[in-house]
């Protein structure tokens, strides 16, 4: 079932540049960006989306589809990308990315995706419902279909 409260444009709660850069105690054992801590910082950008869209608390009910593509090393700029995807009655979906961007040549290396499922609450933190949320550029129309799919297999169907 989805939302019948108005609904918020993607473009308001999505986050296109959110800057990091990666700290020696980032790292892992090899030296490389130690993939805890990416999705420490990942969960915070999604959960900043879904609050900002939701105007509520929420909370992080799932995380999958994560896909760890590419090392980043210590000193590198990392850019996290996201936005709501879907919203369907109290839940909705943020899918993000992590690039590394080069500062010299300004090129990037996408390193990193997630899904990430969010609940919003109430005053009694109860699961509440959410404004819908309207796709309007051609990619924003395609992931808010694909998601449908995304849920149908995260809940089994
Ligand atoms: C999030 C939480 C409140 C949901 O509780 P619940 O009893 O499952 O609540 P509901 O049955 O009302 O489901 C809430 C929403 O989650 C959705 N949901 C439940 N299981 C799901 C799953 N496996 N995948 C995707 N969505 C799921 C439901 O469909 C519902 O969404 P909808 O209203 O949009 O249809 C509860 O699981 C919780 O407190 N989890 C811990 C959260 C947490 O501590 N996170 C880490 C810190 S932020």
């Amino acid at each position: 079932m989805e939302t019948t409260l108005p609904g918020k444009y993607v473009s308001e709660s999505a986050i296109n540049d959110q800057t990091a850069i990666v700290f020696p105690n980032d790292l892992n054992a090899y030296g490389t960006l130690f993939g805890g801590r990416v999705l420490e910082m990942a969960d915070q950008v999604a959960a900043v989306v879904a609050h900002r869209h939701s105007g509520r608390d929420c909370v992080t009910l799932a995380i999958d589809s994560v896909r760890f593509l590419a090392p980043a090393r210590r000193g590198d700029i990392l850019v996290f990308q996201a936005a709501v995807n879907r919203v369907w009655r109290t839940s909705m979906e943020v899918g993000l990315r992590a690039l590394v961007e080069d500062y010299k040549t300004l090129e990037r290396k996408h390193i990193f995706s997630a899904y990430f499922t969010f609940v919003a609450m109430d005053e009694q933190f109860r699961p509440v419902a959410v404004c819908a949320v309207v796709p309007v550029t051609d990619e924003e129309k395609r992931r808010y279909e694909e998601a449908e799919g995304r849920r149908e297999r995260r809940l089994g169907k």
